[in-house]
């Protein structure tokens, strides 16, 4: 068992440095088996999600060098197999990521599905459309997706929602279809654009990513590449909030400040100083901090994986705020554990009203998932007293040294595991 013990109550000062974005990552490194070449990926984030990514690719007969904890080489020449195993689906729902990748390379894939998860049910159905489009024939049986082509043909695909994963995969699959495909009602994230600029720096023709139209007109075959991932916004803006929760001081290194705009938006209005500048942002949180209403939706709107972590930055802000959830459904079970800590939060559907409270105090808490394990630290680094962590393995899939980047900024937290 691993657990976090945090005393609380000590304002967070410092500096802290951001790591690569693990969801570009995630995308990317699907991406890197479609060439058969050396392809150099830097900045990768050393969280467990992205081991076991590298782990999946391996698995498939990829060659994964690893440099060091942030460099990986990659080489797909010796791919084997079009079969993704189980245990890495049930692991990460990205290795949803293989069905785009091998489709388009080898015109054939065969993964398992992913099941629901911890914050909603997730379904695939626009994946499946867009391949659909492109002329695969899918067909789901013992659980897991066969899709087949005799040579992806491009097609023009209108997203019924906007969703990050489908861009993705079909993306990656429509980058060795023939001819020009136009994915419409595309999600615009910063990592949609940074797995394209990838992407075409192996020789794919992507045109339009960060807008709601992309243009992907197929090539025959990607060549290798140097590449290096931007920085993670979740993990900077968890940071942004810990330092406005905690009252604290924190210089937030190697960002992209445009990428944080939602967030530093609602910490301004709360009262908070945020200062900007070319690859760093600091907060510094106010004494006293106000309510706002906050609303999750698609980039450049508010990210629902910031949702929990200003949720608890709220719960210690005068007065009433509202937190509508537009993205995923079961978002805000971390909410209970948020009462046990003296928190006032009404949750009705997707919606959570908060009336501020002046502390908090530490409790023993189970995290239920990654951002609301964030955000739970976040509380108890704020509560008064000491809280216990337990089930912080979520954490640790997406972000990197958690706790050492925590104690650098003054934190008292401890790591422990039997
Ligand atoms: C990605 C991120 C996740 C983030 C989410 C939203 C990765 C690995 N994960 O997840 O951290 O919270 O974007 O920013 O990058 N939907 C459908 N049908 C589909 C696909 C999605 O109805 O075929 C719905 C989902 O249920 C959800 C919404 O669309 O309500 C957005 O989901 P999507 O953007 O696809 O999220 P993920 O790519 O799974």
């Amino acid at each position: 068992m691993e657990q976090y013990i945090i005393e609380g109550g000590i304002p967070l000062n410092g500096e802290v440095t951001i790591g690569g974005a693990k969801n570009a990552a995630l995308g990317i490194i699907a991406g890197a088996v479609m060439a058969d070449e050396d392809v150099l990926i830097e900045n990768i984030p050393n969280v467990n999600d992205i081991n076991v990514m590298l782990e999946a690719i391996s698995e498939i007969g990829a060659k994964v060098n690893r440099i060091d904890a942030h460099t990986v080489v990659i080489n797909g020449s010796s791919i084997n197999t079009n079969e993704v195993k189980d245990e890495y689906m049930r692991k990460i729902r990205a290795s949803y990521y293989f069905i785009g990748a091998l489709l388009g390379k080898y015109n054939s894939a065969h993964v398992p599905l992913p099941g629901g998860c911890e914050i909603g049910a997730r379904p695939i159905d626009q994946h499946l459309k867009g391949f659909r489009a492109l002329g695969a024939k899918i067909d789901i049986s013992g659980g897991s997706l066969h899709a087949k082509s005799d040579g992806l043909k491009a097609a023009h695909i209108y997203f019924d929602v906007v969703t990050v994963g489908a861009t993705i995969n079909v993306m990656l699959a429509a980058s060795m279809a023939h001819g020009q495909t136009i994915i419409e009602n595309a999600a615009r994230e910063p990592h949609i654009v940074d797995v394209a600029n990838f992407l075409n720096s192996m020789g794919a023709n992507i045109k339009g990513a960060g807008t709601d139209t992309i243009r992907i007109r197929g090539v025959e075959r990607f060549h290798g590449t140097e590449y290096s991932i931007i920085p993670d916004q979740i993990e900077a803006g968890t940071f942004m909030c810990m330092a406005a929760a905690t009252r604290g001081n924190i210089l937030i290194k190697n960002v992209i400040p445009k990428h944080l705009e939602s967030i530093t938006a609602k910490l301004l209005e709360m009262g908070n100083e945020v200062i900007e500048y070319d690859e760093a942002v600091r907060v510094i949180g106010a004494a006293e901090q106000r309510h706002t209403d906050v609303k999750t939706l698609p980039y450049p709107g508010f990210p629902t994986d910031m949702q929990p972590q200003m949720t608890v930055a709220l719960a210690l802000a005068e007065g009433i705020s509202v937190v509508t959830e537009s993205i995923f459904e079961n978002r805000f079970k971390y909410v209970d554990e948020l009462l046990r800590m003296g928190a006032s939060i009404r949750v009705e559907g997707n919606v959570a009203v908060i009336c501020g409270v002046k502390e908090l105090s530490g409790a023993s808490i189970n995290v239920p998932d990654l951002r609301a394990g964030a955000a739970l630290v976040t509380a108890a680094l704020k509560a008064k007293g000491k809280s216990t962590l337990d089930e912080i393995g979520y954490i640790k899939r997406g972000y990197e040294e958690f706790d050492k980047k925590i104690a650098g900024l003054g934190g008292k937290i401890t790591y422990i595991s039997d």
